[in-house]
Parts: C-alpha cells; structure tokens; sequence
C-alpha cells in the first residue's frame, strides 16, 4: 500500500512509498531502451552511469530492459544481468544513482519471439509460446533483417527460462539494485504467452486463462523469492499493439485475472502502459481504473503524459505515481522543470540508439538561476 510521507495533500511532487522503496517524488523515470551497452559482452560502463545519475532526481528509475539471458536478446548492444561483468557495470550505475540521492529498479527482459537468430546463441532460432512470426524488421549487427517464426519452449525448457530470471533478479540484487521490474508488456515473450491469439499451446502453458498466465506468475514468484514481494513491481501493457502482438480476445478477463494474482501475491507496485504504447491512449478493452481499485499495491500510470495530466492522475487518486520516457531523454532534471512549468526540451529520435554521448549524456540540466 502506497502512503505519503508528508501530511501535505498528495501531489505529483510529493514522496511515495513503492512497497519497501521510498521515493522522493512521484515522476518516475519510465524503462528506455538506448542500446549502450558495451559491444559484444552487453555490459554497462562508466556512460550509462552518467546517463541515470543525470536523471537521479526522478522519484524511481525503472532501468532500460536487460535481457535475463543471451536467449532474451533481441536489439544491438543491449545490456544483460546474467555475467559477472554485466553485475559490475550496473554496479557503477546504482552507486552512482544512490549516491545522487536517487532510487532504481531494473527491468529484467526476455524478448521471445521478437528476436532473431543473428541475436540467439549458436544463430539458434528464438523462442516463444508458439511459432508465430511477429514480422517486421529487426536491426542486427550485420544490418536489416526479416524477423523469422520462432521456436515454441518444450514444456520441459520453461522451468531454465523461469531460473534464468531468478538469476538475473540474484545478480541484480547483488548489483544494488532497489528492486525489479518484470517487463511484461509490449509484446515480448511473457505477453505472447498471455495472450490466446498468440499461445497455441496445448500444454499447462496454454489454453485457458490461468495457463496463459503461468509463465508469468512463475517469474513473478522467482523475483519475490530474490528481493521479497515489496521490492518486486511488473509492468503490464493489456492492449498494446506493440511489436505486432496481436490483442488478447477478451483482454479485461486474461488482465483483470492476471492483476487480482498479482494482489494475492502482494507486489508492490503494477506499471500500466495505458493505450498504445509511445501512441494513442485509446483504452478500450481493459478498465485501468477498475484494476487501480482492484489492486492494493501501487499503480504507476505510463503512456503520453503531459504536466497537466500527471498532476490530475495523481492528485484525483487514480495513479499513485507517474513514468514518463521521452521526456525523460531531453529533460534528465524533468521532476525540477515539472515543478516549475518550465518548457521541455523535445529529444532528437535519431539519436535515441546512438553509441556514445551524443543524444543520450549531452542534454543538460537547466541552469540554476
Ligand atoms: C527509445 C525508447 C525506448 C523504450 N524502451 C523501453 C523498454 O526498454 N522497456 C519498456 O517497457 N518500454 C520501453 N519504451 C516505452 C516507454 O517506456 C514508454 O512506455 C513510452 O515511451 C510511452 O511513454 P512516454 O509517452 O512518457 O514516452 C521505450 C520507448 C522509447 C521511446
């Protein structure tokens, strides 16, 4: 249950426990894929540390998603929690965000399907619930490819994927982090085995509802045996097209099942993608403010909020927190330009995936008057 630390009215300015973190504010920094990690080891360095610190003041940083295994890699140069060297490099990262005062969890990722064999360990084909080609284009390291149809997990397989998260939720203990976000949103392998027109499977892992949400459930409960259930949080997306996954056929049972499990388990906080992820905020298909009610942890609203919105969302009760992402890459001191209704900075999405500082540590804090 979220509280505020203060007996001032509740503001988007305000703290807020998430479970056993307490953050200073309730502008989150939303998870931002930016494909810096270093080459061919996927490990973060001395860069990503400036990039999060300069963003410390963010009430929570979810980090970019990092892949649980070699297996969960889907893009260029994304980081990994699954070496010591990649422990390491986040080390630098949640010092340094710590040091600046600053709270962060990691997102810990498998992408499934969304992948290609130029990604998977021995040019393997990638995995997912069933072998469905989610299609599209996929940048690899010798450039433009098709995306392929992927190989369904055996049943005897999903136990290894549910340890690598277990693992990764160990490294990333270990690696200061505060606590995990299971990235189970926007299409990636736990959403293409929720969702019945992608799982074909015929096996404990598909079919009906409580099949579906299984594998997902099982990572949710190697996270909590790691971190406990107050430092384990989820990000859901329950009608988002994302990466061309197809919607779920009753999306507010498949959900609205899935949040009351997650309440049983007591998580601290659930993190909606409300619409289309990074476009419209349509939400028909599932009632967020019925899972808001439903769900006695905290409820971190995401999806194109401006100022005006965030305050309202936060002030009328309807989110506990708010996560903002582009915003966040033009505007590293965005809680500061929020308080003072300061005009931001729009980012240069050309740059979002470019090694090195341009587009990624050279946009600076407004200069203290
Ligand atoms: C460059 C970029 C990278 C992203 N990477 C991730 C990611 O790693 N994990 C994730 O769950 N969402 C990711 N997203 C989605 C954002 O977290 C967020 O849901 C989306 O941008 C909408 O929020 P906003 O309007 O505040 O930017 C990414 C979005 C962008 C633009």
């Amino acid at each position: 249950m979220s509280t505020s630390a203060t007996t001032d009215p509740v503001s988007l300015f305000s703290p807020v426990r998430i479970g056993a973190i307490e953050c200073a504010n309730r502008i989150f920094m939303a998870p931002l894929t930016r494909c810096h990690a270093l080459p061919g080891i996927d490990a973060p360095h001395a860069l990503n540390a400036t990039y999060y610190t300069q963003r410390a003041s963010a009430g929570l940083i979810v980090s970019e998603a990092t892949q649980v295994s070699p297996q969960g890699k889907g893009y260029v140069d994304t980081p990994g929690m699954y070496s010591a060297t990649q422990q390491a490099g986040w080390q630098l990262v949640t010092d340094a965000v710590h040091a600046a005062g600053g709270r962060i969890v990691a997102q810990l990722w498998h992408v499934g399907a969304v992948s290609h064999p130029e990604f998977q360990p021995g040019g393997a084909l990638p995995v997912s619930s069933s072998a469905i080609n989610p299609g599209g284009i996929v940048r690899t390291p010798s450039g433009k490819q098709e995306r392929v149809a992927p190989r369904p997990l055996e049943t005897h397989e999903i136990a290894g994927v549910v340890d690598d998260w277990r693992r990764a939720a160990e490294i990333a203990r270990r690696a200061g982090f505060d606590g995990v976000e299971i990235h189970s949103a926007n299409g990636y392998l736990l959403e293409q085995f929720i969702r019945d027109a992608v799982n074909r499977r015929t096996d404990a892992y598909g079919g009906s509802i409580a099949n579906r949400l299984r594998l997902a459930l099982e990572v949710v409960d190697a996270c909590v045996s790691v971190f406990g259930r107050d430092r384990v949080g989820i990000r859901l997306s329950p009608v988002t097209g994302s990466n061309n996954c197809p919607q779920d056929s009753n999306p507010q049972a498949t959900y609205g099942t899935l949040v009351d499990a997650l309440d049983t388990r007591g998580i601290a906080f659930i993190h909606f993608v409300e619409g289309q992820t990074g476009a419209s905020r349509h939400l028909d298909g599932f009632d967020f403010a019925l899972a808001r009610k439903r769900f006695r942890g905290s409820y971190i609203a995401n999806n194109r909020y401006t100022r005006d919105m965030a305050l309202q969302a936060v002030h009328s009760g309807a989110a506990d927190a708010v996560a903002f992402g582009v915003p966040f890459i033009g505007n590293p001191d965005l809680p500061h330009r929020l308080r003072i209704d300061a005009p931001l900075v729009s980012a240069r999405p050309e740059t979002y995936y470019l090694a090195g500082a341009q587009g990624y540590t050279d946009y600076p804090a407004l200069a203290v008057a």
